[in-house]
């Protein structure tokens, strides 16, 4: 697999400056931070490996409800690392669990390609993408997940940085913002000024 940072068009990690945000920040300081802002209760993380960002944001946001979908499998995209064994995501499905079980009745795993196990309810206050990050694969998973979201719902995803991750998202979410650690994020249906409302 090519190093996400040997690809054409890749750019490193921005700093950005938003007015309340650390742009030191990780993802997963980020997504907590709106979360809690924005009263957000029911979540699903698209690509969860070891839990790191689902366990930040169930520890930070107290009322907070979490899909957490991965396959726990080596996939066959280009851009998985070679080092990614199905020995690797069986450790990475432990310690997952590992957060759905200290967190009853706020987590829920679903292990599956993300495309195929989505609720069939529209229940969620956003989505973050995280999984495949080949064009096709965001592409698909914003096309899967957006009916999951309630009216007023946000899509995010990580690593706008990746040309890959960046032509789905450009294609699909244009007017998104990028915050810290190289989040992108935009609410279904901004409204004028609705960045001056979190902020
Ligand atoms: C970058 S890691 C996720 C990191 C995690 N979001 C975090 O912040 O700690 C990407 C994960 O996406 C998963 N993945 C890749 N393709 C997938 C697919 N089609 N459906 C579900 N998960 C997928 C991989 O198994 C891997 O664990």
């Amino acid at each position: 697999m090519a190093r996400a940072e040997q690809m054409p068009g890749y750019l490193p990690p921005a700093k950005m400056t938003i007015s309340g945000v650390s742009a030191d920040w990780t993802r997963g300081e980020f997504l907590a931070w709106l979360a809690n802002r924005m009263e957000w209760r029911h979540g699903a993380e698209i690509g969860v490996s070891f839990g790191v960002t689902l366990r930040l944001l169930l520890k930070r946001c107290r009322g907070l409800h979490m899909l957490g979908v991965d396959t726990w499998t080596p996939n066959d995209t280009p851009l998985e690392p070679a080092d990614w064994t199905a020995a690797h995501h069986e450790r990475a499905y432990a310690s997952a669990l590992a957060v759905e079980a200290d967190y009853p009745g706020r987590c829920v795993l679903l292990r599956g390609p993300s495309v195929a196990v989505v609720p069939p309810d529209a229940a969620l206050d956003f989505v973050w993408i995280d999984g495949d990050h080949t064009t096709e694969a965001v592409l698909a998973d914003v096309a899967a997940w957006l009916p999951a979201l309630k009216p007023g719902g946000w899509l995010l995803g990580h690593d706008i940085n990746w040309p890959t991750v960046k032509a789905a998202v450009d294609q699909v979410v244009p007017g998104y913002m990028i915050g810290p650690d190289s989040v992108w994020f935009r609410p279904v249906h901004p409204v004028p000024g609705w960045w001056a409302a979190v902020a």
